[in-house]
């Protein structure tokens, strides 16, 4: 069987822990987009990690682990992850692998893409790790890619000072290339986890355009940056968390209150409460995250252009001791009330939300270890997001650790 996982929101929506849990049954975990502008915070028996290119699913002893086709790899931060990985007793010999197609993030990208966003009238506020730079190199066909690596003409045409940069890396990075879609025919009969990174919103094509990365987060990219066919992925699971966060610069509608006349505009009281209460920081570049409230107009969108059999809702324990909570069910703007996630950025940027509002709980989640044992009111918040969205919550996480997480629908059934 094979299962994509995706973020439904703007990236950071514990998909980690969720790849985390979901390797226990699966042989291999395949990561098939974006590069070292990825944060995952796991936590594992009380210890944390912190990875960025290496899919979760390393922590495991006996699983393999593959950076995708569809990544961008810079070398320095992939060898100190390793290195990291192996300094706390992690053993990584002979399991990590990676696409011979995946492109290479060089130090000079690195550089232009920190000046190029500071000199942008309007910054996307990038993660500053070379990665929109990658991928446009690759859309040009300038890129370099592991199996070009070594292959005198292609080094030839390197400008003197990438291939010096280079050259210490060729023979650690060949001894971990495999050629992936080989690799997946010859372990057919193998469960399969495809991890994306970022989320929908983030996603160059769907998202918030120009404000987004620039590798597939949607479900469709692990076809292609996993090297399979559409057909050949079984399930895909959209993470999301109870409310909405975003990093850096661009649309955010939820970020505001707009269902009264004199809180339209007015940042939502939510903001400060979650960033402290869900630790809301950057993992990768420990940016204080923009906080709103659960944004169902787009995931549902998310739900619809990933084709989501299952959605996974985490962070649901910040809202325990909260009396009320809020949703949007619509945007407002000039007048018209937006049920489609529209892809202006203009529209998305006037709109305000329409909020309905829950019952708070007021009880620790945590404690829970079925659905069943869940109060009515967080039961009430689950089944409107999944009428609203017309797609099943099959899984409730409810604290960082791999036992806070509440199943309602076995992932590896069909
Ligand atoms: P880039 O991927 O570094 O080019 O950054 C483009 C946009 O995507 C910025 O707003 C980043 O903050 C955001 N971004 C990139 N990766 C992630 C992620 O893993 N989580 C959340 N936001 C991200
Ligand atoms: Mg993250």
């Amino acid at each position: 069987m094979k299962i994509v996982v995706i973020g439904a929101q703007w990236g950071d929506e514990g998909k980690g822990k969720i790849v985390d849990y979901l390797a226990n049954e699966a042989q291999i975990i395949v990561r098939f987009s974006g590069g070292a502008n990825a944060g995952h915070t796991i936590v594992i028996g009380g210890e944390e990690y912190a990875l960025h290119l290496i899919p979760s699913g390393v922590f495991y002893p006996d699983k393999i682990v593959i950076l995708g086709a569809g990544m961008v790899i810079d070398p320095v931060a992939l060898f100190s992850e390793l290195e990291m990985l192996n300094g706390r007793g992690i053993d990584t010999t002979g399991r990590v692998f990676i696409s011979d197609r995946a492109h290479i993030v060089l130090p000079r990208y690195i550089q232009i893409d920190k000046e190029r966003d500071a000199a942008r009238k309007k910054p996307i506020g990038t993660t500053g790790r070379g990665i929109g730079i990658t991928y446009s190199m690759k859309s040009d066909r300038d890129g370099i890619r592991i199996a070009d690596l070594g292959w005198k003409e292609k080094m030839d045409e390197l400008e003197a000072v990438d291939r010096e940069f280079l050259v210490p890396y060729i023979d650690r990075l060949k001894k971990m290339s495999i050629d992936l879609s080989s690799y997946l025919v010859h372990h057919r009969n193998s469960q399969v986890l495809f991890e994306g990174a970022q989320g929908t919103l983030l996603d160059l094509d769907l998202g918030t355009y120009p404000y987004v990365s620039s590798g597939m987060s949607n479900a469709a990219g692990a076809a292609i940056g996993g090297c399979i066919g559409p057909r050949a992925i079984d399930k895909v699971l959209g993470v999301f968390k109870a409310y909405s966060t975003r990093v850096g610069n661009g649309p955010l509608p939820t970020e505001f209150d707009g269902d009264t006349e004199e809180g339209a505009g007015t940042e939502s009281v939510l903001d400060n409460f979650v960033r402290n209460t869900g630790r809301e920081f950057g993992v990768t570049t420990g940016r204080p995250r923009r906080c709103g409230y659960l944004d169902l107009v787009s995931l549902r969108y998310a739900c619809l252009t990933n084709s989501i059999d299952s959605l996974v809702m985490t962070h649901l324990d910040v809202y325990d001791t909260l009396d009320e909570i809020k949703a949007c069910i619509a945007y407002k703007a000039g007048g018209r009330i937006i049920e489609n996630f529209p892809a202006s950025v203009e529209d998305l940027n006037n709109a305000k939300p329409v909020l309905r509002s829950f019952s708070g709980w007021k009880k620790k989640l945590s404690g829970a270890l079925t659905y069943e044992e869940f109060p009515v009111q967080a039961m009430e918040y689950i089944e409107f997001i999944e009428r609203y969205c017309e797609t099943p919550i099959g899984i409730v996480s409810v604290g960082y650790d791999r036992k806070e997480t509440i199943i309602r629908k076995r992932p590896w059934s069909k």
